[in-house]
């Protein structure tokens, strides 16, 4: 296993080289606005971050809670990221369920096609960008996707971009743009085959720079 900082400087580099040659890469849809920010019912769903499973919704998973159930919402902080490395993987990306539904999110990504990603699911495929699902009526546009843009390091995370419809990343590739091409029934997810532009990394590839993430502890 290479756990190198190298590595995951060097893949970064060909994802901006890669990235401001792609199609996608200048398109900005603009307007939209707000998103991100605006985070109706937001700390009702910080709360529940912190804690153990909470809200929880229909999924019948974890947490002993499940009261409010739809009103559930996850509004990220910067504290709340952390290292990919600990999340499980499903076939290329990091996913976790940040109120608590791990089982309904992993039922999801386990059956792509069949039903659309719960609430307080997170998932990232490098460590600098990250798809997180808001309660619904977050944005039409993308299905309650908050699309981030993220700087990590040692220290930790901090937020640069979010929102739905206007996030971009470092390389002026807007998310949405992109992960919009998927197939309806895969809720914005790209993966391979869901009808994306294909980025040009191979799995090794990202893994290795998942394995790069800083945020983790140096084995
Ligand atoms: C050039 C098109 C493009 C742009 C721009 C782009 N993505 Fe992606 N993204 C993809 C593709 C294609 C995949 C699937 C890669 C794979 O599995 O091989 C992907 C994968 C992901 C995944 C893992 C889940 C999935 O959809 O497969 C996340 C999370 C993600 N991108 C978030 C973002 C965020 C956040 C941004 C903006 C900051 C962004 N992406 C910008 C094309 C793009």
């Amino acid at each position: 296993m290479i756990h190198s900082r190298l590595g995951f400087a060097s893949i970064l580099g060909l994802v901006l080289v890669c990235a401001a040659a792609s199609a996608c890469g200048d398109e900005n849809t603009g307007g939209g606005g707000a998103g991100g920010n605006a985070g109706a019912g937001g700390s009702g769903g910080s709360g529940a971050t912190g804690g153990s499973g909470g809200a929880g919704g229909s999924g019948g998973a974890g947490g002993s809670g499940g009261a409010g159930g739809g009103s559930a919402d996850l509004v990220m902080t910067e504290a709340d990221f952390d290292c990919i490395l600990d999340w499980q993987k499903v076939r290329s990306f990091r996913i976790t369920n940040k109120l608590g539904n791990i089982d309904a999110t992993l039922a999801a990504a386990n059956a792509p096609g069949t039903t659309d990603y719960p609430v307080g699911t997170v998932i990232q495929l490098v460590p600098f960008e990250a798809m997180v699902k808001r309660a619904p009526g977050f944005a039409a546009e993308s299905n309650d996707w908050e699309f981030f843009f993220l700087e990590v390091s040692e220290m930790g995370t901090k937020i640069v971009q979010r929102g739905s419809t206007d996030v971009v990343n470092q390389f002026g590739g807007n998310c949405l743009d992109c992960h919009k091409k998927a197939l309806p029934e895969f809720d914005f997810v790209c993966e391979k085959g869901h009808g994306c532009d294909p980025l040009p990394l191979t799995d090794d590839e990202i893994q290795m720079v998942q394995n790069g993430d800083p945020r983790c502890p140096m084995p």
